[in-house]
């Protein structure tokens, strides 16, 4: 094959309307290619096949809170066994914190749900809410309401809830890898492979398509990298749906809210306006998958100007003329990732952030693209010799400038204009 190259398109074409997607004639081979319209095909039975082997709980409409607390899909446990499982919340099994809690590490046993012997029984992650009164009442709540009803494999699996005075906690099943933000950012931890980051990338697109998806469709509102998981083969699930809050119904178009998020994650208009649709998730997705790709962090402090940001960062770069991918990557990849599979990434990314919720594209239509990379395995960008002849500026082929598509991933040396043409065999 080797004919694996790339030419960026400017931000601008990032930005350019989605209705650029179109098919173009594969002029050398007859492979497969794929346009938007064939990723919305294929995020259409995408969605069909998550329906079908994911989803075991069915969206009621707003209930009260006794009905959420005394659904048959949620256990209440007492506030004593959960302490005596967690060992009295021992600062020594603390996961993680996050927001609104501190997360525990604890054993139950699994028929009674009662407290077991450390490394006994089932292993559980135990959320205790931070004292501050009722103030994070309601995100607790929306918690147990959306994961006691809503089950996928690409969700964490809430195992039951207490209530107890003031005391709130929360029951999850253990993910032993902890955290995406920690693979990442961690100083300590192993550098993910490109191959494990696209997995998680992918699994975590399935979980917000399961939500957005769902006849009343769920919006996350709090996608970022600590809230994806890892379970011990680092299949991610979505947790802490203490934001997650119900679509917009009939003809609405989007809900009013308060604007809740993490900064750095958050959609501009959201923020600007407090109107939240599905793209929100869509755009904080986008972020995450930067972040993945570049091992940056979606805002930091430490950093001035330019580089705080990783949107605008990484927008930078692309916008560049010469369009140095290779330098928004993560060094910790060493260089190992396939060019193409690492540009389709990127362009998909910047797509998700575009300032223009209408021109971003729907999860379904994300996790297709995302589906076409791992069979992407052409040359590895892992010389410096390598990465500069990616770095040397690329002729814009005349489709380029006709089409200018967020997603133009142009093959350097082919005719090809706006689309992504993938190997033979899918
Ligand atoms: N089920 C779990 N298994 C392992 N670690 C977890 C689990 N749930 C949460 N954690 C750890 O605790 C952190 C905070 O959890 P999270 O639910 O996001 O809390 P918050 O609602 O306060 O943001 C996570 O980023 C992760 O590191
Ligand atoms: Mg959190």
């Amino acid at each position: 094959m080797g004919n694996c190259w790339y030419a960026p398109p400017k931000v601008d074409d990032f930005y350019s309307s989605k209705s650029n997607f179109e098919a173009t004639k594969c002029q050398d081979k007859p492979s497969p290619i794929l346009t938007i319209r064939s990723f919305r095909e294929k995020g259409r039975t995408a969605i069909r096949t998550l329906r079908e082997k994911g989803r075991t709980g069915k969206m009621s409409s707003p209930r009260s809170e006794d009905e959420i607390l005394s659904s048959p899909n949620v256990k209440a446990l007492s506030f004593s066994e959960l302490k005596t499982a967690t060992r009295n919340f021992r600062p020594d099994s603390l996961l993680g914190e996050g927001g609104f809690g501190y997360v525990y590490k604890g054993w139950l046993v699994e028929q009674t749900l009662t407290a077991a012997r450390p490394g006994s029984g089932i292993v559980v992650a135990v959320k205790k809410l931070k004292p501050q009164g009722f103030q994070g009442h309601k995100e607790w709540l929306s918690e147990v309401n959306y994961l006691g009803q809503l089950h996928h494999p690409n969700l964490v699996k809430l195992i039951g809830y207490c209530l107890d005075g003031d005391n709130r906690l929360l029951v999850y099943e253990f993910m032993p890898r902890g955290s995406l933000e920690n693979h990442l950012f961690k100083r300590t931890a192993q550098p993910l492979r490109w191959e494990t980051r696209v997995k998680i990338a992918i699994d975590a697109a399935q979980g917000l398509c399961f939500l957005h998806s769902s006849e009343s469709q769920v919006i996350y509102r709090d996608f970022k990298a600590s809230n994806v998981l890892l379970d011990s083969e680092f299949n991610a699930k979505l947790s802490d749906f203490g934001l997650a809050k119900a679509g917009p119904t009939g003809d609405q178009t989007h809900v009013t809210t308060q604007v809740m998020g993490t900064q750095g994650y958050t959609a501009p208009e959201y923020v600007a306006t407090g109107r939240l649709t599905s793209k929100c998730d869509v755009y904080s997705f986008g972020v995450v998958l930067l972040e993945l790709l570049t091992g940056r962090r979606a805002v930091d402090k430490m950093k001035v100007g330019v580089e705080q940001k990783l949107v605008d960062w990484a927008k930078s770069h692309l916008d560049d003329k010469k369009h140095r991918i290779f330098r928004i990557m993560d060094t910790k990849l060493g260089g190992q990732y396939p060019r193409k599979g690492a540009c389709i990434a990127a362009t998909l990314a910047m797509t998700c952030v575009n300032p223009d919720a209408k021109a971003r594209p729907k999860m379904d239509e994300v996790l297709a693209i995302l589906e076409t990379i791992p069979s992407l395995k052409c040359t590895i960008a892992s010389s410096p010799s390598e990465q500069q002849t990616l770095a040397s500026p690329l002729t814009k082929s005349p489709g380029y400038l006709d089409h200018p598509s967020p997603m133009n991933l142009t093959p350097r040396g082919s005719q090809l204009p706006a689309h992504i043409r993938l190997p033979q065999g899918r």
